[in-house]
Parts: structure tokens; C-alpha cells; sequence
């Protein structure tokens, strides 16, 4: 397998300054979605910089399996390290406050509607092999469909909340690279994974940082995509 590099750049998408500058109107909120997520823009003073995801901490309900009020942080850990990589596949994401409270902002990104997103997360473009490894990374439990944000050629990845366990959960829609060979221009860009550190050290549990370590470990040395597990369920359910 070959991946093609990366040459688009894509304009609408707001810089970290820009989301971290402007104040926070919230609009709506994504009535399919579990926690308070909340659809608004950014503006500063009448100018309108663009549209946001804002999921307050505040919202989140109580899970089972992660610590309460750790989502936003764990959004903002999977930015971070698809910036370290050089992957780019999250949409800038940082942790602020907003009128619910502290809680993580997301670019919006307004996607490609003619694009059938079932159709291309299960083909070979860069950007979804890229998020393959990536979820095996971070230990994804909710990789959907409707988690796949088709724009200008690109394909950016959101709701990254229920990530970083330190226990394997992989749960993906994205299968179909199972067991075949991690092309080794990625598995070299995992190298990068260390420039992370000093930021996701201050957003997640150090448990967790090892356990992330030690997945790296395991697909370098494996050298392919990981396979579905029998002992969880391994593909979310609805897959949209
Ligand atoms: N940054 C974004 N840009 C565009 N659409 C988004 C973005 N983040 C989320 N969405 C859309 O909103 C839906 C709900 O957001 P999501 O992050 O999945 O929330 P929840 O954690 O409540 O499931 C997603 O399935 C996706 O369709
Ligand atoms: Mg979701």
C-alpha cells in the first residue's frame, strides 16, 4: 500500500487562535448527540470568524469505563497528537471556557455533502488509512461513519471523547485494512509521537500515556493493522 502525501489545504477550517480568541455563541445542540454538544460560532466583536462544536464539561454524562468530566481533555489529547504526527486528521480542538464553562472547542467543518462518507471511509485514500493508525493509537471506541468529515478532498475525524483508555476497546466501522502491512512512511511518522508528550501529559491520566506508549509498541512491532477483538464488541453500534 502507498499513501499519497497530503497536498490540499483547506480554507473555512479556524486556526487555534482564532478559536481561542473569539467568544463562544451557541446556536443548537446536535439533538442525535449522547452529552451536550453544542453547534455555535465564534465571533470577535460583529465579525464572525466561523462555526464551532462546543461540548462543555459540564454536559458530559457519566460513563462506565472513563473517569467523569475527562472527554473534553481527551478530544483535545487526540488533536494534539494528529498535529504531532503531521497527520491532520482533527479539526483544530483546544480546551477553553464558553458560556456552559470550561469544556472543548472544535472547528466546524462544514462538509462536502455529495461525498458518500460509507463509500470513502471504506477506500484507500490517505487520509482514512492515516485514521486507521490512528485509532488503533489512540484506542478509538467510537469510530462511526458519521464521525468522518468529508471537505475539499481531505477527510477529518471528529468525536474523539471516549479515547485513550488505557484498556484495549478498539470499536471502529473501519476494518478493512485488518492485518495487512502498516506502509512504513506511517509507522517512521509514529517516531513523532514524543512531541506530544509534554501536552498530553497535562490532559491525560500518566496510565493512560503509558498504555499509548505501549500501543505504539505493538503495531511497530507487529508491523500491520490491528484485528477485531472477540473480547469486546469491535464495531459501534448504530455505525452512523
Ligand atoms: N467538528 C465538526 N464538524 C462538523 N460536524 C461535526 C463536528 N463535530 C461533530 N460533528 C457532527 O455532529 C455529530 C455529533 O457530534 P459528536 O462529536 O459525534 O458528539 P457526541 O459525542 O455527542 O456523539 C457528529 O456525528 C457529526 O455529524
Ligand atoms: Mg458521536
Amino acid at each position: 500500500m502507498s499513501v499519497p502525501e497530503l497536498t490540499v489545504t483547506v480554507a473555512k477550517v479556524l486556526s487555534l487562535i482564532e478559536l481561542a480568541l473569539g467568544e463562544i455563541e451557541v446556536s443548537g445542540r446536535l439533538v442525535e448527540a449522547s452529552n451536550a454538544t453544542l453547534f455555535g460560532s465564534i465571533r470577535v466583536g460583529k465579525e464572525l470568524l466561523g462555526n464551532v462544536i462546543y461540548k462543555p464539561t459540564s454536559g458530559e454524562r457519566p460513563l462506565w469505563d472513563f473517569p467523569h468530566g475527562t472527554l473534553a481533555q481527551r478530544e483535545v489529547a487526540a488533536f494534539q497528537l494528529s498535529e504531532a504526527l503531521g497527520w491532520d486528521v482533527v479539526p483544530p480542538t483546544l480546551l477553553r471556557d464558553g458560556p456552559y464553562g470550561i469544556g472543548m472547542v472544535q472547528s466546524w467543518i462544514d462538509i462536502d455533502e455529495e461525498i458518500d462518507i460509507v463509500e470513502a471511509g471504506q477506500g484507500d485514500h490517505a487520509d482514512i488509512i492515516r485514521m486507521v493508525l490512528f485509532d488503533a493509537l489512540i484506542n478509538n471506541t467510537d469510530r462511526k461513519f458519521g464521525h468522518l468529515l468529508p471537505l475539499n478532498g481531505r477527510i477529518f475525524g471528529c468525536d474523539h471523547g471516549v479515547t485513550f483508555h488505557q484498556d484495549d476497546k478498539l470499536r471502529t466501522v473501519l476494518w478493512h485494512f485488518r492485518g495487512e502491512p502498516i506502509p512504513v512512511e506511517l509507522l517512521n511518522d509514529l517516531n513523532r509521537l514524543e512531541d506530544a508528550l509534554p501536552v498530553l501529559e497535562r490532559l491525560i491520566h500518566p496510565e493512560e500515556i503509558a498504555a499509548l506508549l505501549t500501543r505504539r509498541e505493538s503495531l511497530r512491532s507487529r508491523g500491520t493493522f490491528p484485528q477485531p477483538s472477540d473480547d469486546w464488541p469491535a464495531v459501534p453500534w448504530p455505525p452512523f
